[in-house]
């Protein structure tokens, strides 16, 4: 007889902690995380003036969107805001980013392989900045959403690395412009999604390597300058432009 009332008692205290948490408990980080990765920058037009770390959200910051419904961090847009410095790692705090995009600045420096892991990170573009040293391993190694990244126009070097066969999701690859050297990785051909490739204006060495022929959604490769498209992109021979 006492133990139904156990019961209901026992799912009570189960569900009253779950209950009681605070509503958004992340709420500020987004905030944190801007003023921290802003801390890192020189802005000489004072571009980010409008960043205020005493601002209780980051979603009328220039540069910034959020998600309607979770008041979120979903995009940081800063292209051509002649911003230099390093892309520092207060982004990491930016949970709920799907598109980070700073093309056309001066970024210097490397970036840190952790950017890959933020779980709703879509598209990365840090093309035409002056960004320096190797593609870091991890970066590709430990993607779990990425679908369009663009590395290009800067002064990377070293080889791509072969963990890019690791970045199942990626659709649009663009690492044109850079010093990269050595051959295409194998693995790059495990990359089922690729629509577009661009390694043009590298030192890559070696022709186009056997196994391109597997990879049946790519539209377009651009190398050595020159583009190259087709409907039936199958045959090694296509590629021959
Ligand atoms: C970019 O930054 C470097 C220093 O890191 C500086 O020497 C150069 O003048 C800057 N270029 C532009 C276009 O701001
Ligand atoms: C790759 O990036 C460069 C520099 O931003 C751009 O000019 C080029 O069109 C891009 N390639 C593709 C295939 O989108
Ligand atoms: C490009 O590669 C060639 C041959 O491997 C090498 O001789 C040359 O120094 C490289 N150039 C640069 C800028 O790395």
């Amino acid at each position: 007889m006492g133990v139904f009332p156990l019961g209901v008692l026992g799912c009570c205290l189960l569900f009253l902690p779950v209950l009681t948490l605070p509503s958004d408990p992340t709420l500020n980080d987004d905030v944190l995380g801007l003023i921290v990765f802003k801390a890192d920058l020189r802005d000489p037009e004072d571009r980010l003036g409008s960043w205020n770390e005493d601002d209780d959200s980051p979603c009328g910051w220039v540069g910034v969107k959020c998600d309607p419904r979770t008041k979120r961090v979903a995009e940081l847009a800063l292209d051509g805001f002649s911003l230099s410095g390093r892309i520092g790692r207060g982004l990491l705090r930016l949970q709920s980013l799907q598109t980070l995009s700073l093309s056309r600045n001066n970024f210097s420096g490397g970036f840190s392989p952790e950017l890959s892991r933020l779980a709703s990170l879509r598209v990365v573009d840090l093309s035409e900045n002056d960004l320096s040293g190797q593609i870091p391993e991890g970066f590709f190694a430990q993607c779990r959403s990425l679908r369009s990244v663009s590395l290009a126009g800067n002064r990377l070097s070293g080889e791509i690395p072969p963990s890019i066969g690791a970045c199942s999701t990626l659709a649009a690859l663009n690492l044109s412009s850079n010093q990269l050297m050595g051959a295409l990785p194998s693995g790059m051909w495990l990359l089922n999604g690729l629509r577009s490739l661009d390694i043009s204006f590298n030192n890559l060495s070696g022709e186009v390597p056997a196994g391109i022929d597997k990879l049946y959604n790519l539209r377009t490769i651009t190398f050595r300058g020159t583009s190259c498209r087709g409907a039936s992109l199958r045959t090694l021979e296509a590629w021959h432009c």
